[in-house]
């Protein structure tokens, strides 16, 4: 004869805080705009076209930092080439004096400039576009012992639907390019990609996150 056991689930007599931990209330979701205060993602500029990072001007409206200013346009793409959209993109690079926006940036000869922002972010839209105007940073002395100079270049970090990638865009026809440790670490056939190309009055850069044309990564920030 079959036992009749009882499906009853074993539980602690009482812990003494069970009745405390349930919510006496129906559950209701928290509304988007509650929401909002505790997401990562950055605030979106609506300016049309492609996400747009404005670097080149402490806020819309405010004086220009001075130098060129530059406007570089791109797509954020995976090993298979396919866009990465909503791509969080993380850029700065130095005023045109050759001088970071940063606390830990005391080079002596090269002075803020109290208009430029020099760094922010923004998120790739659907096609993995993003778009950047920034001023065109200086090269500048990396270590004076040895007399090493950076060429122009801009720092990306891009955290996508992968591993973050940290990165760096350089100019076309810098000679500066061809002496630098950081840029000749890349394999030479690899090299072209790096560098930006200018094309309708606007840069281009492209970035590959993963496989055999990924970016080159640099985790050298300076
Ligand atoms: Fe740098």
């Amino acid at each position: 004869m079959k036992q009749d056991v009882p499906r009853r689930l074993a539980v602690v007599v009482n812990d003494r805080e069970s009745e405390t931990r349930t919510p006496s209330r129906p559950l209701r979701p928290i509304p988007p705009a509650a929401r909002d205060p505790f997401s990562a993602q950055p605030p979106l500029m609506e300016w049309g076209g492609p996400p747009h990072l404005d670097l080149s001007r402490i806020a819309p409206g405010r004086p220009v930092a001075q130098g060129e200013v530059i406007d570089v346009v791109g797509q954020i793409l995976d090993e298979d080439a396919r866009p990465v959209a909503q791509a969080l993109v993380e850029i700065w690079n130095c005023n045109s004096f050759g001088r970071y926006s940063h606390v830990a940036d005391h080079s002596p000869d090269a002075p803020l400039d109290p208009h430029f922002r020099g760094f922010g972010r923004l998120m790739t839209d659907a096609d993995g576009r993003y778009r950047l105007r920034t001023i065109r940073p200086a090269g500048y002395l990396a270590r004076a012992d040895i007399g090493w100079w950076r060429p122009p270049h801009i720092h990306f970090s891009i955290l996508g639907n992968g591993p973050r990638l940290v990165t760096q865009m350089y100019f076309p026809g810098e000679p500066l390019n061809e002496k630098d440790p950081i840029h000749l670490i890349i394999p030479p056939g690899e090299r072209p990609r790096a560098i930006a190309r200018s094309e309708g009055g606007v840069l281009r850069w492209d970035i590959v996150m993963r496989g055999r044309h990924q970016s080159h990564f640099e985790d050298d920030h300076d």
